[in-house]
């Protein structure tokens, strides 16, 4: 069995979620891909959530397969509270139960204020935010029924909500994104501290610029990429397997006493670039 990408450095996730079973929506693209595969190298069953590309998703699932362990892709849309249900409960027909939640799935739709449509706003709240309680609620009643089994983890269950930078950082022309992500800051503290006496660990992990689809146009271009660097400290955009292993890390009993904790994965980001130089 492969282990990590760091397996060069003489540390491996190889068995870190062996036995575990882990759901990641979004999974057919960007980050949520990254963090489908890496859950899988670390040894957990995972299912391959996905709204539209099923083909992409296949792929995922036969990359996943190849570590032995048992992968499938589900085409359910997080805003819809029947296809969440449905995907939750079908997980436990075919895995027996679920360990970790992964709520990943995401999107942009951007306007300035004045331009920017309902359906815009709506849109990204209804996938950002509501897709984020929607799948949390469904994994968390799972949770509680089935409870803590020790050989497995010592804890009951973990949601790991993925946010962003923009949890805490304002941004002009993304209302409707930067509202949906500060949401999901308050979603995951008020979850952790609602289930944390049931066992249930709810974290988030917060991603800075990552090289997916969801931003092209920030880093495509050599000029776009060198506008980026100057907010980001550590002077590189990230790429998925940042913030894969960062998952990986957050859903394993390593991190079993994190709870409602936002890990930034930035580069630092989100230390303020601006007053480096000034202030
Ligand atoms: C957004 C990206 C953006 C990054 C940093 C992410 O949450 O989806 O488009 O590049 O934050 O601003």
């Amino acid at each position: 069995m492969a282990g990590s990408v760091d397996e060069n450095r003489g540390t491996t996730t190889a068995q870190l979620l062996k036995g575990q079973r882990a759901l990641v929506t979004g999974a057919n693209s960007g980050i949520g891909k990254a963090t489908a595969i890496a859950l899988g190298r670390a040894g957990a069953d995972v299912v391959v959530n996905y709204v539209v590309g099923a083909d992409e998703a296949e792929k995922v699932v036969a990359q996943i397969k190849d570590f032995g362990v048992r992968a499938y892709a589900h085409e359910a849309d997080v805003s819809d509270e029947d296809q969440v249900a449905a995907m939750v409960a079908q997980m436990v027909r075919e895995f027996g139960t679920i360990d970790i939640m992964v709520a990943n799935a995401g999107l942009q739709r951007d306007a300035p204020l004045a331009e920017m449509t309902l359906a815009q706003w709506q849109k990204v709240i209804d996938v950002n935010l509501t897709g984020q309680f929607l799948c949390a609620r469904e994994a968390a009643k799972e949770f509680v029924r089935r409870g803590v089994v020790p050989e497995v983890s010592r804890s009951a269950g973990k949601i790991i909500c993925m946010s962003s930078v923009h949890q805490i950082i304002p941004w002009a022309g993304h209302v409707n994104y930067a509202s949906s992500k500060g949401g999901v800051g308050m979603l995951m503290q008020t979850l952790a501290q609602e289930l944390a006496p049931q066992r249930i660990r709810v974290n988030a992990v917060a991603p800075g610029a990552i090289r997916t689809p969801i931003n092209r146009d920030a880093w495509s271009t050599p000029e776009a990429e060198a506008d980026l660097l100057r907010l980001i400290p550590y002077r590189r955009v990230g790429d998925p397997d940042d913030i894969a292993n960062a998952v990986v890390a957050m859903a394993s009993d390593l991190l079993d006493y994190v709870v409602g904790a936002t890990l930034f994965v930035d580069g630092g980001m989100t230390l303020f670039p601006g007053f480096a130089t000034g202030g």
